[in-house]
């Protein structure tokens, strides 16, 4: 175990967030509360990890001289990214510098940040379950691939995530559409796509899965309980926890979540994504870090996703356990506005059983995620709708 210093002096444990919007912010705090130095980056000013950050930095991460700049300068002692678009050749060569340690490890960061990377480890290298996929650099090589998956089938930007430049394709009339979508909506712009069969589930489901030391010194793998969710457009709007499975399913997708996790390596909380029908069970992909559907933890869980990636990270031990079926719903900016405010918040409060984290973004777009509400109950079911009733409470509103 390491040992912890005292935040702002000459032995403080450092670590840098690479990316500090709400999930990074809760991480932070947990982070706070074992009194490690926390210094926050992101983008722009005032992100909601900045907020309460010991130090806020604003760059652009995906610029290798800037983050190296910034990590030399600070000589954090781990690096955690919370973000995928980040120079991850940079990272693999601070880490092999021994630089920074970087959670989970340099390879997991460089590997999910690019779809062909973790399908190909998934499907090629580790033989597990995916839905059948092709690449193209085209709308002529789209409409081989799907030609092959056959309709309707799905195309992804392979920088891209919370849906942006994903769209569904149930004829060749779709093509030129999606492909000009994917060109134009990716994170960085790489002119290549993943074509994956569409898979018709009957639900999907994160498992949240922890590498932490153990008892005797060495790394252990712990699971959290299923967390169901709804995706919109591939964009979360509902989580709830614990999903039902079969005995079968449930064992299947630990199987996954390990075989990848094992691979990927490191300390910290991983969401792997996976879709279920019946018994049968498909790898999607893979966060090495807490994951969006994952904040349910926080009014679930005895220790939420984010004090088990702080725990994780420092060494300490970690427990998994469920406290109660609970439930989260998105509370949307619906403005285009800076500076808004909320009203209702106390009527969402007045909701049994119910919480509320509002994020603190500087800035509201329609469907920029500035909350979420929280429920818990006897059953997921009442836990959604108490989630969902609480969230419609909360209104934004112009100052
Ligand atoms: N092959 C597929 N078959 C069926 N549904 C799919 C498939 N791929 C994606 N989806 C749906 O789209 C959602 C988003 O896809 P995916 O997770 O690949 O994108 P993303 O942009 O990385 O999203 P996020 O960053 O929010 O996780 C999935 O959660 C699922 O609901
Ligand atoms: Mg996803």
């Amino acid at each position: 175990m390491m040992k912890i210093g005292t935040p702002l002096s000459a032995n403080a444990t450092k670590i840098m967030l690479l990316g500090s919007g709400e999930l990074g912010k809760e991480v932070i705090i947990a982070l706070q509360r074992f009194g490690v130095e926390v210094i926050a980056v992101d983008r722009y000013p005032n992100a909601p990890g900045h907020q309460v950050a010991h130090l806020a930095y604003v760059i652009d991460m995906a610029d290798g001289k800037a983050l190296r700049a910034l990590i030399e300068k600070h000589k954090p002692r781990i690096v955690v990214p919370e973000i995928e678009a980040i120079a991850t050749e940079m990272l693999t060569r601070i880490e092999a510098d021994g630089l920074a340690e970087v959670i989970p490890t340099a390879r997991a960061a460089h590997l999910t940040m690019n779809r062909e990377g973790i399908r190909r480890l998934a499907a090629e290298e580790l033989a597990l379950p995916t839905s059948r996929y092709a690449f193209a650099e085209s709308a002529s090589e789209i409409r081989i691939a799907a030609e092959n998956l056959g309709y309707p089938c799905i195309v992804k930007p392979v920088m891209s995530s919370s849906g942006k430049g994903q769209s569904t394709l149930h004829s060749p009339e779709d093509i030129d559409k999606a492909w000009d979508y994917a060109m134009t909506s990716g994170r960085v712009n790489r002119g290549r796509v993943i074509v994956e069969e569409m898979i018709r589930f009957d639900y999907e489901i994160t498992l949240l899965t922890v590498r932490a030391i153990g008892e005797n010194g060495k790394v252990k793998t712990s699971f959290c309980d299923p967390i169901g969710h709804v995706q919109v457009k591939g964009d979360y709007v509902e989580s709830w926890q614990p999903q039902p499975m079969s005995e079968t399913a449930l064992w299947r997708a630990r199987d996954i979540a390990k075989k990848v996790t094992d691979n990927l390596g490191g300390r910290g909380v991983f969401g792997v994504e996976m879709f279920v029908k019946d018994d049968h069970v498909w790898f999607s992909e893979v966060s090495p870090r807490p994951h969006d559907t994952g904040m349910v933890t926080m009014i679930t869980q005895v220790q939420n996703e984010f004090e088990l990636h702080a725990r994780a990270i420092l060494g300490l031990p970690v427990n998994t356990e469920l406290r109660t079926p609970g439930a989260s719903a998105v509370i949307y900016g619906e403005l285009e506005a800076k500076g808004i405010a909320f009203e209702g918040v106390d009527e969402a409060l007045r909701v049994p059983h119910s919480d509320i984290r509002l994020f603190g973004k500087p800035e509201s777009f329609a469907k920029r995620r500035m909350g979420v509400a929280l429920a818990y109950a006897h059953t997921v079911k009442e836990a959604r709708d108490r989630a969902k009733l609480a969230a419609s409470k909360v209104r934004p509103v112009k100052l």
